[in-house]
């Protein structure tokens, strides 16, 4: 089973989505290597395509950088073409990978049921999964936001015992904040986090919404990263355009600093 996953040092994972071929994705993780000080101030996740996992491993071994994909299927093996299983990410050195991203729930039509079961399937694999919630722009406007946050944190962690939720991470991206250049508020994050945070604590267990990471994604940047983490409930970022070019995602590691 994956190994529980703490709030602290907050956690910057970049979402490269598709972009990067292997050896543009190992030049990209290579200049990341060359730009970590001495002192570590958030742990770094970098969770390229398939294809450049391997070579983006390559890249940062020895660096202390973790290495996520962005999606897998439920099944450890078998007849399903075009998909790739959690034992095949622990055996490239993945350590996380992302479940139930926006793109893939409205976009390739994943529902609840099916995020629950890759969400599983990666703790039963020893990856940590990368739970991402949110709400779209008309689920907003209608005023459902905290039904569908509350919908979404059930399906994935009901029946979830404490041990393995605690072996997970929650990321918060509204829908309407991804590549739009449109940030959350601080409040419209905190209040986001903190819906989260108090799911956790009625679905599994008092007290764990508390322990448990939880990101903000969304049109984060090297512009707009400090004052994101001036709010403590953020304990950490998914960052997607962003990501895609050195100095910036660096930037926005350095702002993660510790609380
Ligand atoms: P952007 O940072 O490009 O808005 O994407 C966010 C995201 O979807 C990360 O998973």
């Amino acid at each position: 089973m994956a190994r529980p996953w703490p709030r602290q040092p907050r956690l910057i994972a970049g979402n490269w989505k598709m972009n990067k071929t292997a050896q543009e994705g190992s030049a990209l993780a290579g200049q990341l290597k060359g730009l970590l000080g001495t002192t570590r101030r958030c742990e770094i996740a970098l969770c390229p395509p398939y294809p450049a996992l391997e070579s983006v491993a390559a890249a940062v071994r020895g660096s202390g950088i973790h290495l996520g994909a962005q999606d897998l299927h439920p099944e450890p093996k078998g007849a399903f073409t075009g998909a790739v299983s959690g034992p095949m990410l622990s055996a490239v050195g993945c350590r996380f990978v992302i479940v139930g991203h926006s793109e893939r729930r409205h976009g390739m039509g994943e529902d609840d049921a099916l995020v629950a079961r890759k969400a599983r399937a990666a703790l039963r694999d020893g990856l940590t999964p990368i739970v991402c919630v949110g709400e779209t722009l008309s689920e907003r406007e209608a005023g459902g936001t905290a039904d569908v946050l509350v919908r979404q944190v059930r399906a994935v962690y009901e029946g979830l015992g404490e041990a393995e939720a605690r072996a997970t991470v929650v990321a918060y991206e509204p829908v309407w904040a991804i590549g739009t250049g449109k940030v959350a508020s601080l409040e419209q994050a905190r209040e986001a986090h903190q819906l989260v945070r108090a799911t956790l604590d009625r679905v599994v267990a008092p007290g764990l919404g508390q322990s448990l990471a939880v990101l903000y994604g969304g049109s984060v940047n090297a512009e707009n990263a400090a004052a994101l983490f001036g709010e403590a409930e953020l304990d950490g970022a998914l960052v997607g355009g962003a990501s895609l070019e050195a100095a910036g995602f660096w930037r926005i590691c350095a702002a993660a600093t510790p609380r």
